[in-house]
């Protein structure tokens, strides 16, 4: 069995899908590992490291002639189609939104593991990409903010004055949410923080940080926010609007998985903050949570700095990689049985994980997207 690791090809993308650790371990699972040339280089991991553990060197077609694919996301469909039949591909795929990834897939007789559908459950907590590289963006997120500011975060006594802390809030509070607060509070801001979820005030306290008594609700029973009403928006948008104008930086998250991100900061309570004040919308991809908020783009607003970074984990590309890959790893020693992959439909993780199967969808969300086309 050879598994094959490829050179992203998305824009700005610098994360790889396996390191020399954990090409290391899966030679131990029996296969043989051809890594594109090049690969891990965005992310410090050099050719001659990969050789070292047991890998090889290749160029994207001998990558695309392995067995198993390893890839990090925004995959082209190209490449798909490049693969032979029965081979599977793992990564990001996209598999609820991207429907021509998926029909690529389908068509070109390809098993589709996409790291998203992994389930978020105990037994699969070392498998979960979506956390871990959120964990790391939420962190990152921050440190962007924090370098597009005019001001310092902590405070600072000073033999010509006292600078003091800088106003972080951050809004939702999930993975993401819980890695900025646990940052700005590094840093020395002093940090709000605000999320529907009632179960969160107790975690925003433990971290350091004040909990905004704007509405709560409870959870629903898969642990997710519910979608607000008008006016429940409303009055979130009452209760949050003091502290968004006296915030230095702003670092938004909130969103419920699948659909568009709730707006909490409307046009005028932006342009209650003063000049040169900061947002960061991790939700700008879905959407934004901020108005005005483009994805990839810095908008300057009523002199604040809106920035709608969607690929924060890639800042952070060779830790971002190193928790990727062990995701992959261990997924991939579930799958892996004698030195074959067996794609189990009825193991509770793999079955879920798999979204095409022997040139078909199956999971339920895939075959619904390819089924409305
Ligand atoms: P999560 O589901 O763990 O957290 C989102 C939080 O938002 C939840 O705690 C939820 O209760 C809260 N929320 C939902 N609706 C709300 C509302 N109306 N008001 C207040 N809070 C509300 O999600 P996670 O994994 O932390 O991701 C957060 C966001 O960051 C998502 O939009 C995700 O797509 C995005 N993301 C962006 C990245 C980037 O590079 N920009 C990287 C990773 C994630």
């Amino acid at each position: 069995m050879q598994i094959g690791v490829t050179k992203e090809s998305a824009p700005g993308e610098r994360r790889v899908a396996a390191t020399p650790d954990s090409v290391a371990a899966l030679a131990e699972l029996g296969a043989a590992v051809v890594v594109s040339a090049g690969a891990g280089e965005a992310a410090g991991f050099a050719d001659g490291a990969y050789v070292e553990a047991g890998a090889t060197v290749g160029d994207h077609t001998t990558t695309a002639a392995s067995d198993i694919v390893l890839t990090v996301g925004h995959v082209d469909p190209g490449l798909v189609r490049s693969l032979r039949r029965g081979a599977a591909i793992v990564g990001f795929l996209d598999p609820f939104v991207d429907a021509e990834l998926m029909r690529t897939a389908i068509d070109s007789g390809v098993t589709a593991l996409a790291m998203e559908a992994v389930p978020r459950t105990t037994l699969a907590q070392a498998m979960d990409a979506l956390s871990s590289q959120t964990n790391l963006a939420g962190y990152a997120a921050v440190l962007e903010g924090a370098g597009a500011a005019p001001r310092a975060l902590p405070m600072m006594v000073t033999a010509a004055g006292t600078i003091p802390p800088a106003k972080v809030l951050v809004l939702g509070v999930g993975v993401a949410g819980l890695q900025a607060i646990a940052t700005a509070r590094r840093l020395g801001a002093v940090v709000h923080a605000y999320d529907i979820r009632v179960e969160t005030r107790e975690q925003v306290e433990s971290l350091g940080a004040k909990f905004v008594a704007a509405p709560t609700e409870s959870a629903d029973e898969g642990g997710y926010a519910k979608e607000v009403g008008a006016d429940t928006q409303a009055q979130q948008h009452a209760a949050l609007a003091p502290f968004v104008a006296e915030s230095d930086l702003i670092v938004s998250t909130a969103q419920i998985p699948g659909r568009r991100a709730p707006l909490l900061v409307t046009d005028e309570m932006v342009s209650s903050m003063r000049p040169g004040s900061v947002i960061v919308d991790m939700a700008a991809g879905t959407g934004g949570n901020v108005a005005g908020s483009a994805p990839d783009e810095i908008v300057v607003r009523h002199g604040v700095i809106i920035h709608g970074p969607t690929n924060l984990a890639s800042r952070v590309a060779t830790d971002a990689s190193r928790l990727y890959a062990r995701n992959v790893l261990e997924l991939l020693k579930r799958a892996i049985v004698d030195g074959e992959l067996v794609i189990d439909l009825d193991d509770e993780i793999i079955g879920q994980t798999t979204v095409v199967h022997d040139g078909r969808a199956v999971h339920p969300r895939t075959v619904a997207l390819v089924e409305a086309q």
